[in-house]
């Protein structure tokens, strides 16, 4: 079966990838600097009336500018029209063609979350067997759902790769109830062989949401051993499984001279969209407590820096204000005012994570042009080594963000 997708030839991936070069490298100062940490960016010294616009929000309008950039009220100004509209064009990744749902056998529903079976359902779709493949690969498993699904619509062997025991004894006994012909690996992929031995010979490979790392390793394979097909969604790009520094993959992504930290790489999917109502409320207040104190440290110390509280327990979280502003901050070693208001003291914390939030939507433009960029340097390893691959959206994001697909299958 001829692939349904013209693939775009290596050129056409490194043009983007240019591209996307170009626009993070010349807006740097916008999205390097994380308001959270620095208050004043230089960038709002250079763009007076965007500052002073997105401080103006509510925090409902931050929510929706958020969610969608492209839904700005009429009054905003210029710079920020056209700074989303750059953003969007170069990262712009075609959605994949509508593909009849794939079935999916029913009753493995039953075990699956709803909104991880539509994931499931709309990345299985974008899966086209070839004839080499004569077995599946299920990479960073879980459960193994994906694999098991796909084994029981393609009537394919599957091999789940996991490294948590307990999932591999659930995966396998899911298997088992499916009927499904299956069998897991248990492996920590980045340490010791990634793959029985004799590993599996032409395996079309899958990955969902296998983080950062996990899904180069697969790569490297896929390129290695001349997979003849191989699906996969990264995620968690900042997953660097111990590695000391960032680097690309791809010859073209070493060339273009970016370079990420993992503090940036995360920013890559910083995104709150399935982030539920609870989660946000939080995350809000736990942006305004860590500020507040940060203040309070600044105002005893004179010390005009950020004080990061680092991780905190769940507990920590169930104090009040002032006790929690002591117990952090002494956990620190760093000094508070002998007296101190919590109320204010809150207050102050808000009104700053308010502003924080307000001027991150700015770096919030770049979110999505980072993850195109390193979505790209990923399929530019494989289009390097002669592969044909393409990039595209497999879901909405609603039901992942994470829903950049890279699929290489090798023609017959
Ligand atoms: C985000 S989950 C995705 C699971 C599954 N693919 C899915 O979409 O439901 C990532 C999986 O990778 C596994 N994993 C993490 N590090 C691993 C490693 N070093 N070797 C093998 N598996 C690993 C985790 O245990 C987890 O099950």
């Amino acid at each position: 079966m001829p692939h349904p997708h013209p693939t775009p030839p290596l050129e056409g991936l490194q043009a983007q990838l240019g591209a996307l070069t170009a626009l993070l490298r010349d807006h740097a100062p916008l999205w390097r600097p994380r308001p959270f940490i620095e208050a004043h960016p230089a960038w709002t010294r250079d763009l007076p009336a965007l500052a002073a616009w997105l401080e103006g929000l509510s925090p409902e309008a931050i929510d929706a500018l958020d969610a969608d950039p492209a839904a700005a009220p009429h009054d905003a100004p210029a710079a920020w029209e056209a700074l989303r509209r750059a953003a969007a064009q170069a990262a712009a990744v075609p959605e994949a063609p509508p593909a009849p749902r794939a079935a999916l056998p029913d009753p493995l529903r039953a075990r699956v979350p709803p909104r991880k079976w539509a994931q499931l359902e709309a990345f299985a779709a974008q899966v086209h067997p070839c004839p080499q493949a004569t077995s599946l690969l299920d990479w960073c498993a879980g459960k193994g759902h994906l694999g098991r699904a796909l084994a029981a619509s393609l009537g394919l062997p599957v091999l789940h790769v996991e490294r948590q025991r307990p999932l591999c004894a659930q995966g396998a006994a899911l298997d088992a109830e499916a009927g499904v012909c299956g069998g897991y690996h248990t492996a920590d992929v980045l340490r010791g062989p990634p793959l029985p031995s004799p590993p599996p010979a032409a395996p079309l490979a899958v990955a969902l949401h296998a983080c950062g790392v996990l899904t180069d390793t697969l790569l490297r394979l896929a390129v290695a051993q001349g997979w003849p097909a191989l699906f996969a969604a990264p995620c968690c790009y900042h997953m660097l499984g111990g590695a000391a520094a960032w680097r690309p993959l791809s010859a073209a992504g070493a060339a273009s001279g970016l370079e990420l930290d993992p503090r940036e790489l995360r920013l890559a999917i910083y995104d709150e969209v399935i982030a539920s109502p609870v989660e946000r409320a939080a995350r809000r207040r736990q942006m305004a407590w860590r500020l507040a104190v940060d203040l309070l440290v600044r105002e005893a110390s004179g010390r005009d820096a950020y004080h990061t509280l680092g991780n905190l327990s769940a507990e920590t979280w169930h104090l009040p204000f002032d006790a929690f502003a002591r117990q952090t901050a002494d956990a620190r070693g760093y000094p508070l005012p002998p007296r101190f208001d919590p109320a204010q003291a809150l207050r102050r914390g808000e009104e700053r994570a308010h502003r924080a939030r307000a001027l991150a939507l700015v770096r919030g433009l770049f979110r999505r042009p980072l993850e195109v960029w390193l979505v790209l340097d990923r399929a530019l390893l494989l289009a390097e080594a002669g592969r044909p691959v393409t990039v595209q959206t497999f879901c909405p994001t609603h039901l992942t963000p994470r829903n950049l697909m890279i699929a290489s299958r090798l023609l017959a």
